[in-house]
């Protein structure tokens, strides 16, 4: 193995699989997503570095599922934090830093009108629905099929494929259409007249929208009554500091943020319109709706971390480095992906600032076994890359280290195409996330 990992380091991963189902408590960071050579752990970071429970030291990309976007222990943030940690993190009344997080939040995105925090995005998203469901007296929740993932209940996993467990009747009340296919989204209200209670999807993934296509579908969901929910997760603080419902000039409705809102910390937020949101509340007559409530909902620490994070974002050229870091990368892999005759077999998908990459095999299929192969290779260059979504800590020199790296992988790519996937794979191929079986 080319990376071969030392004995306490696989005693480590064999008691986690025993321990812990799939061996990780997030599935996107489990064994069967990365080839065997992955560093099964790791176990410290700093920037855009990380390092594996044997000290070897990697450049990382991703970073934490997109959730580090300033870097690893950003000392501003780290700071902010510890700060806070003196000061106690759970008290039996809000913080002020609950308001203080809120109004930074609306200075920086104006749609939120009312705004509620809590810890994971799916929760955040959850609640968009709840709120539609009783605002609008309806069940059915139309999602975006060509977006991966919006929660980890069981209203959106019972659309996948792995989704056992899940009652039939759950199932029935999502449906899906298709993004850039205003058609698509009118066929699913002809089909459930007043029977949807909202359009889930997020403002725009590796495929941009095309022009009106976001004003259109926002005035086709109201106009069949439905409630809009942009998903801000991945958009938010990425494509502008203001989210993707400032590139586009399109509000919904609600809008969920996560990951970015606090490099890392546990920080997601509800927000949007009033007389949606206000609902959670009791200033108003209507039935009222259970919003966003848990015990760790609001840990100080945490808010202080969105609090230090959305300060460096407004005071700091965040978004443009992740741009040009993006950009600078694309650069350098389309270069290699031309010197190697590999168009159409490696391509770079999304926005610089969150790039993908797609691997096909020799018939331009997706193939996981090319995916696996491109990542081996890179990992035995000292670099993790699921994907190559960017941090702020990603300098020029990390970015050519990487280019570098990806050059001498694709070489062992195009051999892998001209003489099959098998002779060049070192251990399994690596395995999406949502499948029926193991
Ligand atoms: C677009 C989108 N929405 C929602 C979620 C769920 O967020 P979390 O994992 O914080 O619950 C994710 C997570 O990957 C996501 O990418």
């Amino acid at each position: 193995m080319d990376t071969p990992h030392s004995p306490a380091t696989q005693a480590l991963r064999r008691r986690a699989r025993e321990l812990i189902p799939g061996g990780a408590h997030t599935y996107a960071k489990g064994d069967d997503q990365f080839p065997e050579q992955a560093p099964p752990f790791i176990a410290r970071g700093a920037g855009c570095r990380v390092w594996d429970t044997d000290g070897n030291e990697f450049i990382e990309y991703g970073m934490g599922l997109r959730a580090v976007t300033l870097g690893h222990g950003f000392a501003p943030v780290v700071e902010a934090v510890a700060r806070q940690l003196r000061h106690g993190v759970n008290f039996t009344r809000p913080s002020p830093l609950e308001l203080q997080c809120a109004e930074l939040l609306q200075s920086i995105v104006p749609s939120a009108e009312m705004v509620k925090f809590c810890k994971d995005g799916s929760h955040a998203v959850d609640g968009a629905i709840r709120l539609a469901r009783a605002y609008t007296g309806r069940d059915m929740v139309a999602i975006c099929a060509d977006h991966p993932f919006f929660s980890t209940s069981d209203w959106f996993i019972g659309t996948t494929d792995m989704n056992a467990g899940i009652p039939e009747a759950v199932r029935r009340q999502v449906v899906k259409f298709r993004y850039n296919d205003l058609a698509s989204l009118e066929a699913l209200f002809a089909e459930h007249p007043r029977g949807i209670a909202c359009v889930v999807m997020e403002p725009a993934r590796t495929e941009e929208p095309q022009p009106g296509y976001l004003e259109r579908l926002k005035a086709l969901t109201h106009a069949n009554g439905a409630v809009l929910v942009f998903d801000e997760m991945i958009t938010g603080f990425r494509w502008h500091l203001g989210g993707a419902q400032h590139v586009y000039g399109v509000t919904a409705d609600l809008c969920t943020f996560g990951k970015a809102l606090a490099n890392g910390f546990s920080v997601s937020a509800l927000a949007g319109r009033r007389e949606l949101m206000q609902l959670g509340g009791f200033d108003h007559d209507r039935e009222r709706v259970f919003l966003l409530s848990t015990t760790h909902g609001a840990e100080t620490h945490q808010l202080a971390a969105a609090i230090a994070t959305m300060q460096f974002y407004r005071d700091h050229p965040v978004v443009e480095t992740l741009y040009a870091r993006g950009a600078r990368l694309r650069a350098g892999v389309a270069t290699a992906v031309a010197q190697n005759g590999l168009a159409g077999h490696v391509e770079l998908l999304g926005r610089d600032c969150n790039l993908l990459f797609a691997t096909r095999d020799a018939g331009k299929q997706p193939s996981q076994a090319f995916r696996t192969i491109f990542m081996q290779e890179m990992l035995r260059r000292g670099v993790i890359a699921p994907s190559f979504v960017v941090s702020y800590s990603h300098g020029d020199d990390d970015i050519d280290r990487t280019v570098s790296a990806v050059a001498e992988a694709l070489r062992t790519y195009r051999r892998a195409l001209d003489e099959g996937p098998e002779r060049h794979l070192r251990g399994r191929p690596v395995k999406p996330v949502f499948r029926r079986h193991a």
